[in-house]
This record gives C-alpha cells, structure tokens and sequence, in this order.
C-alpha cells in the first residue's frame, strides 16, 4: 500500500531525499524556495546536503530502520544517490510515494537492465554483449571488434569500473579487474561528441526539456559543459525527442539526465540514463529562470512544469580537487565567474567540490579559445 499523495504538495511538505551529497543539498536550496523542507537520509550529518537541510535522518540507505524512520518524517521521496538496494526501495515504496518510482532507478542502477531497456524502447545504444563468463568475453570481441569497452554493471560512476580492451592480450586482465560479473562489453564508439539532455515529466504527463549540453570529460570526470551543444539545430532536436521518448517509456515523473553520443555522422547512442539531476545539467543555475533542480522539485511534488528556458549561453566548469579548490579565492575575485561550492570539508583528488558557470548573451557562446579566456584562472594552461 502506498499513501497516498494531494496532486500537488502544500508548502511546507516535506520533500525526502536520500543522499547527502551536493545533488541533493542543491535539490534542497531549490525545495526551499519553493516553500518545501528537504530531509535527508545520510550517514554524513555534515554533509553538502545536510548543511541546508531542514533536517536529517542519519543512517545507512540498506537499513530498514533508518529507511522507516526517514519515510515517516517526509511527504515524498527522492534519489539523489542511486544505489539503494532492491529491498531498501521496496521498503520506501510501501511507506510512501516514491518519484522516480522504484521500477526506474532499479533500471538506471544496473548497466544491463539499462541496455535492454533502451533496447526494448527502441532507443539506439552503442553494440553491447553481456559478458558472464571469459567465453562470452571472446564472443564479445569477436562481435563487437576491437577497441572496445568493458564495464561492470553497478556502482560506475565517474568512469570507475571501466576498462577499455585494445588487444586480445588485454581480455582476461580486464576480465579479471572488474568486479563483480556479469559485465556488459560496449562497442568503442567514435564520437564527434557527448552530448547530454535533461528531461522533466510532471504528473500530468507534460515532458519539458532543457537545451541539449555539451560534454566534455577529462580524466573520466566530467570537466566542461557547454549549453547550447554546439550541433546541427535538426541533430539537437533529435536528441531531444530521443529524451522524451526516454521518460515516456520509463513512465518517469521526475528529473532524467540521459547521455548520449552524437556519432560522426549526426547519429544519436543513448549512453547511460540517471533518473536525477545531473552533472551536466548544473548550467542551467544561472542560465535558466527555472533550473533543473526546480524543474525536479516541481516535478516530484506535482507542480506544473514551466517550459525549460535558457535567457543564456553558458559554460559549466566543474572544481575537482585541491588543484581547482586551490583557485577559489582567485575564482570569487573575478567578476563573471559564478560560483556554486557544494561544503565539502577536503578536497580529495578527483572529488566534485563545487562548479563554476560562465554566461554569455544568447546565441553568443563563442570558440574554444574564448571559453578558455571566460574561464580566467581556472583556464588550462
Ligand atoms: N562505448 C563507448 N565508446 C566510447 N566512449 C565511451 C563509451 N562508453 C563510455 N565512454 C566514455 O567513458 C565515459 C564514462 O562512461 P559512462 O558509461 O558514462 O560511465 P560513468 O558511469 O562513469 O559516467 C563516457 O562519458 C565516455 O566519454
Ligand atoms: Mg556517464
């Protein structure tokens, strides 16, 4: 039995999220501004959520204790972290509504069930092969050619849990390294670009998308976003509709970040969705009247979803690590850089430790060497 839920949440409900990190503590800037109170489930009581929260439930996502507590302190529940465990989502089902519901994140969570999914959604993904054993890993070479790549299923994030197969002398260490089994084995594919688009559904079924947005990674960490993607207009809205049709199957009433590839040939390959906000999608801070944080807001707790405007250009630089934390007194001395610092206490190699957004007059991104230029101190040299 699930309670039941008004169509549209009064201010001052209370909007659960689990996960502590900076995609739910700015879920909860956003919650507040719409008169709703974020509580989160975390095991971090000063985490980068819990700072702005109006209050936490401390504790593991796998224990049912924790979880039963935090469904009873909130009117809806969220995912900022995707990894819950099937028995710790059905469990939050039963106590209260959960957007995305449980049936999408248990997608999303497992590079598998994500691919034949798309695949049964009609949306085209690069060539895989699932790969339970070393025999399906040289059926898988033989079938895809090499390069190619070879992931785990869970827990990737950030390219963690990848390793790319050059010769067949590299198979059964790459077999070996990853864990646990079964892996999925991915054409390699020879992108023009990565491209990501953020789509919204509300109740009512109204999808909204936001500007199809440029990736670019380094080091397997996302590092620049640019809105708009710098793409055939015919190739962007065609990204678009592939979004849509995304969330439609999915049934989602959420936020979905979904990458894909452009290929060289204008070709669109849905890469990997998560139902959330997203890396990608931080641009829309300071570029868009309504964010994707709002729009994820809204949508969970059954607003209307206003059309997903951008008044800007914009470039999103991500801080990862102390090297780029380094420049922070440098980054809110200059003008034009606009800041967002997620509260983390240190500055770890390779931790996402805040972003900065760049605008710029719509329809005047300019090129690779003004981007750099925008950037001042965090330009690479
Ligand atoms: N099939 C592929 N072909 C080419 N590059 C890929 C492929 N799969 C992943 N990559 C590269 O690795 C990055 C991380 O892979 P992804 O599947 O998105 O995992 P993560 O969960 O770490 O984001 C992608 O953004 C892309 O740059
Ligand atoms: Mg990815």
């Amino acid at each position: 039995m699930t309670a039941p839920v008004p169509s549209a949440l009064p201010p001052n409900s209370v909007l659960g999220i689990v996960g502590g990190g900076q995609l739910g503590r700015m879920s909860a800037m956003a919650a507040a501004r719409l008169g709703f109170r974020a509580h989160i489930l975390t095991n971090e009581p000063d985490g980068p959520a819990a700072q702005v929260a109006h209050g936490i439930t401390l504790g593991a996502y796998d224990d049912p204790d924790a979880l039963r507590r935090f469904a009873s302190a909130v009117d809806v529940v969220t995912f900022e972290f995707e990894n819950v465990s099937a028995d710790g989502l059905e469990l939050l089902s039963g106590l209260r509504t959960v957007r995305p519901s449980g049936r999408i994140l248990r997608v999303s969570q497992d590079r598998l069930a994500e691919k034949r999914f798309l695949d049964d959604a009609g949306v085209p993904v690069a060539p895989w092969h699932a790969v339970e054993s070393r025999q399906d890993l040289d059926d898988a070479a033989q079938a895809l050619g090499l390069p190619f790549i070879l992931k785990t299923t869970r827990l990737g994030y950030d390219g963690k849990g990848q390793r790319r197969v050059h010769t067949a002398g590299d198979l059964a260490g790459a077999f070996d390294a990853l864990a646990p089994h079964p892996l999925v084995a991915e054409k390699m594919i020879d992108f023009a670009c990565e491209v990501s688009v953020m789509v919204a559904r509300g109740i009512d079924g109204t999808t909204v998308t936001f500007d199809v947005t440029e990736n670019r990674h380094r080091n397997g960490i996302l590092d620049l976003s640019l809105a708009p993607a710098r793409i055939p207009p015919d190739v962007a809205a065609q990204a678009r509709d592939v979004a849509v049709r995304v969330a439609m199957a999915l049934d989602l009433v959420g936020l979905l970040g979904v990458e894909m590839f452009i290929d060289r040939d204008g070709g669109i390959l849905v890469n990997e969705i998560a139902p959330r906000p997203h890396n990608s999608g931080h641009w829309t801070m300071d570029a868009c009247p309504v964010d994707q944080f709002a729009m994820h807001v809204r949508a969970i707790t059954g607003l209307p979803l206003p059309p997903a405007i951008r008044h800007s250009d914009a470039v999103m630089k991500n801080l990862v690590g102390p090297d780029d934390m380094a420049q922070w007194p440098s980054i809110v001395a200059t003008p034009g850089l606009l800041p967002h610092h997620y509260g983390k206490a240190e500055a770890r190699p390779g931790r996402k430790m805040g972003h900065v957004n760049v605008l710029f007059p719509h329809g005047g991104l300019p090129g690779e060497f003004g981007v750099e230029a925008a950037l001042g101190p965090l330009a690479r040299q």
